[in-house]
């Protein structure tokens, strides 16, 4: 048996899965996120233990026996996330999290600092780590002074586990101090931030063995034997995991709160011009590309809120019929967007309104809007040379067929919906565990689910969607310009 963990923002889910790769149960622990101030977005890392925890006892109390025969775990977490510790391994401060915007000053800063583009690949985004140092060492010196060690969430989670201060490549690329063409710590960029390689975790692949769980856990509960932790991977990289998007070429488009469109690279493909991110992925020698969109489904829950029906109902006024777009267009930046514009203080709009557009027009804009921004992303993939033939389509958002066909039209691909199953974050981290557990192959364990069934570009709307989409593109300048 082997146990994956993912931390997310909104709860920790831990999933049980057999030698065979079938999955046996799964439990949860909730989390809330700290929104103190404007953009400030934290969690008390005590609050991801008690998570785990939870998550673990009902995994337990539905599954005695199996959880007894658990060999390994691979942990999964939400990227980019600072805990802060002092040299006793004490927290300093709330973590502060991959969605918090205060440090979008610093992290201008240190992008404009030509020797990060160079050895990250990637632009600061305020999201990533280094800057919310930056912010700390502005704006509380007496935190930043105690500092002994950055940990990034699922990291913590491994210190809990097994009282050791070791990273892997996958999650380590959203910091700003990785090289990542190298996969190796940056003294230089760690020096920009006033801090040094002493101030890093140790680093690993996420396949390779990453500490052993503690005694103590283990017999609480009620694991029988010793149990491996393998590296892990950043919660995108596990998902490529689960998912079988490792080899070169592979792709899949996720429509969850953000979206995310992943493509696996056989070599480090760096293009931050377009914003695109460019990680080690979570198998050695391996990177992986993705564009991100900052409100996927969020677009359409905030639609769904302020119409007072639910997200389902909107999508089924639509019926199964893609329609040609009406000339509304809506820009999903509700909270700004990384690709590929970087910008966190761009917002959203309707633009082309007219009176006989009704709710469902509006819902089919707001559709088209997130899939114009996956175009975007696809774009900027190609211009990182790398070109997408199809796409596998995951997320709470990928139950709509409407939306699906809209995005296999907008990206001109066809989209794969994959067989019934749990492909997420934790059954990737499950998969990474079995790995460094049994010495196994990792493309032999990490592969695609069946195909239930694909969805075509609609040939007879392709046009329209094209002039729908140059419309969208030439909007974001002239309202950026306008705001
Ligand atoms: C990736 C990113 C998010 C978080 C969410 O760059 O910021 O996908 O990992 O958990």
């Amino acid at each position: 048996m082997y146990l994956g963990l993912d931390l997310g923002t909104s709860g920790v889910k831990a999933l049980l899965m057999d030698a065979d790769q079938k999955i046996i149960g799964s439990g949860h622990g909730s989390l809330d996120v700290s929104r103190p101030h404007h953009g400030w977005s934290e969690q008390d890392p005590a609050d991801w233990i008690r998570a785990t925890e939870e998550a673990i006892a009902e995994l337990k109390a539905a599954h005695p026996g199996e959880i007894a025969a658990v060999r390994g775990i691979g942990l999964s977490g939400q990227m980019h996330g600072a805990t802060l510790l002092d040299a006793s391994g004490k927290v300093l401060r709330p973590c502060i999290l991959w969605n918090d915007t205060r440090s979008f000053a610093e992290a201008a800063r240190l992008d404009a600092d030509p020797r990060f583009r160079k050895i990250i690949g990637n632009i600061v985004f305020p999201g990533f780590t280094a800057p919310k140092l930056a912010w700390v060492k502005a704006n509380e010196p007496d935190v930043f002074a105690r500092v002994a060690k950055v940990l990034l969430p699922k990291d913590y989670l491994r210190l809990w586990l097994a009282g050791e201060y070791i990273s892997e490549m996958s999650d380590s690329a959203g910091t700003s101090w990785l090289d990542v063409a190298s996969r190796r710590w940056s003294p230089e960029l760690l020096a920009a931030t006033g801090l040094g390689t002493e101030h890093m975790p140790s680093l690993v692949e996420g396949t390779d063995l990453a500490g052993m769980l503690r005694g103590e856990l283990a017999s609480k509960w009620g694991m029988g034997q010793a149990v491996t932790i393998s590296g892990g991977a950043g919660d995108n990289a596990a998902s490529a995991c689960g998912m079988g998007t490792v080899r070169p070429g592979a792709a899949f488009v996720s429509l969850g709160t953000s979206g995310v469109l992943f493509a696996a690279n056989g070599a480090y493909l760096p293009n931050p011009e377009s914003a695109v991110h460019t990680f080690c992925h979570a198998l050695p020698n391996a990177w992986h590309q993705m564009g991100v969109i900052l409100s996927a489904t969020d677009s359409l829950n905030w639609l769904s809120n302020i119409t007072g029906k639910d997200a389902a109902e909107l999508t089924r006024e639509l019926g199964d019929d893609l329609r040609a777009p009406t000339g509304v267009s809506f820009l999903p930046y509700l909270s700004g967007e990384r690709t590929p514009h970087n910008d966190a203080a761009i917002r959203g709009s309707f633009t082309g309104l007219a009176h006989e557009i009704d709710r469902a027009g509006l819902t089919q804009a707001v559709l088209e809007g997130v899939a114009f921004a996956f175009r975007d992303s696809l774009e900027a993939l190609a211009n990182a040379g790398t070109s997408l033939t199809r796409v596998t389509a995951i997320g709470g958002g990928s139950r709509s067929r409407y939306w699906l066909k809209s995005i296999a039209t907008a990206l001109g691909l066809p989209v794969d919906i994959p067989a019934d199953g749990d492909f997420g974050a934790a059954f990737g981290a499950a998969r990474l565990g079995l790995i460094a557990a049994e010495g196994a192959d990792p493309h032999q364990v990490c592969t695609p689910p069946a195909t239930a069934e694909t969805i075509e570009p609609v040939a007879t709307l392709a046009g329209a969607y094209d002039e729908a989409y140059q419309r969208y593109r030439k909007l974001y300048p002239a309202i950026r310009g306008a705001m």
